[in-house]
């Protein structure tokens, strides 16, 4: 469909002629599939312990400046209930890749999610794990899964993982996990360093491949104690390029305006809005703990409580014209027919 020149031009453009045809274009193809809607997920970030090190994470095993701190299974649930108390009908639970939640523990924490709430959605966001681990986290009642696979150029993704981080096993989890039957979620980030537009395009590429239900996109943003703390943040505009593109691509795909694009301009979320994007997923971690998940500085919304994010969020959606929609908000090839 697009030439990867065509592609390239929009990447790179700083037109803003050009820029506003691409986002009007990703406004009305979004508008086709999913009118004014924007759905609501709610974040619970359970754990920032990792055994991972990424170059640019925040939270990386290595990183000995970060007070770590994991929920119980009972204080995640409080997370639940209060977001059913706000009206989220999707659970979003993200941790880094922490060893003490092993495979029963996830299992155990989805089952008591899942007996309590049998009809909202589960989404895990836990790393990279095994086909008999995604298997029994999908049993327990898990739906959806978000995996971004962070860049899909294999030199770009060595210079931003270490050595024992395998691109090709992190691509292989997303297909496994569409395989299960999870509605997936991939994505990057966008002026990550060393990236050149070539891997922006190999990135969505991937996306074309791989079909993901979701897709996160979000500028990269310099966090103080890791090695790419003194690279420059991804650009406002090429981020919103991204989201655009991705939007062309995956036409009825639920895009997120996402926390860093909100983290680099007060109105990023909004503009990811104007962009294609359709999803928001505003925070419900304990006030005690959003701090500490510090994946990259400055970080949005660490002061404010659940309720206040939620209302907050809606009245900045209704501002541009959106409809906020808290419902499950399945992929469109998922939802039941009536
Ligand atoms: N800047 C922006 N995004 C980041 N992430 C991790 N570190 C950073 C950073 N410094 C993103 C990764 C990860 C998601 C949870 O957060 O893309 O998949
Ligand atoms: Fe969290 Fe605005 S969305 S305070």
């Amino acid at each position: 469909m697009y030439s990867d020149a065509e592609l390239l031009h929009f990447i790179t453009t700083e037109d803003p002629a050009e820029m506003e045809e691409l986002f009007s274009a990703a406004r009305e193809i979004r508008a086709g599939h999913y009118g004014k809607d924007v759905y609501f997920r709610g974040l619970i970030e359970f754990t920032n312990y990792c055994k991972n090190d990424c170059f640019y994470c925040g939270i990386r095993g290595s990183n000995k400046n970060v007070k770590r701190y994991r929920l119980s299974a009972e204080e995640i649930l409080n997370c639940c209930r209060m977001g059913d108390l706000l009206g989220y009908k999707t659970f979003v639970l993200q941790g880094g890749e922490d060893p003490y939640f092993t495979d029963d523990r996830i299992v155990e924490i989805v089952q008591l999610i899942r007996k309590e709430y049998p009809d909202h959605a589960i989404t895990l966001s836990i790393g990279e794990k095994s086909r008999q681990s995604y298997e029994a986290y999908f049993e327990a009642g898990a739906n959806r899964y978000l995996l971004r696979h962070e860049t899909a150029n294999d030199d770009h993704y060595k210079k931003m993982h270490p050595e024992a981080m395998k691109l090709s096993e992190r691509k292989e989890c997303l297909y496994i996990l569409k395989e299960i039957g999870y509605q997936v979620g991939a994505g990057f980030m966008v002026g990550s360093p060393f990236q050149t537009p070539e891997c922006l395009l190999e990135d969505l590429r991937f996306l074309e491949d791989l079909k993901p239900h979701m897709a996160g996109i979000g500028p990269f943003i310099p966090q103080a104690d890791t090695p790419f703390a003194h690279f420059r943040q991804g650009s406002l505009n090429q981020t919103l390029r991204m989201v655009a593109l991705t939007r062309l691509l995956l036409p009825d795909a639920l895009i997120p305006a996402t926390t860093a694009l909100g983290t680099i301009d007060p109105k990023g979320r909004e503009k990811g809005l104007l962009s294609g994007a359709n999803v928001v997923m505003p925070n419900l971690s304990p006030k005690a703990v959003r701090k500490l998940y510090a994946l990259y500085d400055n970080k949005i919304c660490t002061g404010d409580e659940a309720a206040e994010c939620r209302l907050c969020m809606e009245g900045r959606i209704r501002g541009y014209g959106f409809e906020p929609k808290m419902v499950r908000g399945d992929h469109p090839s998922l939802q039941l027919v009536a």
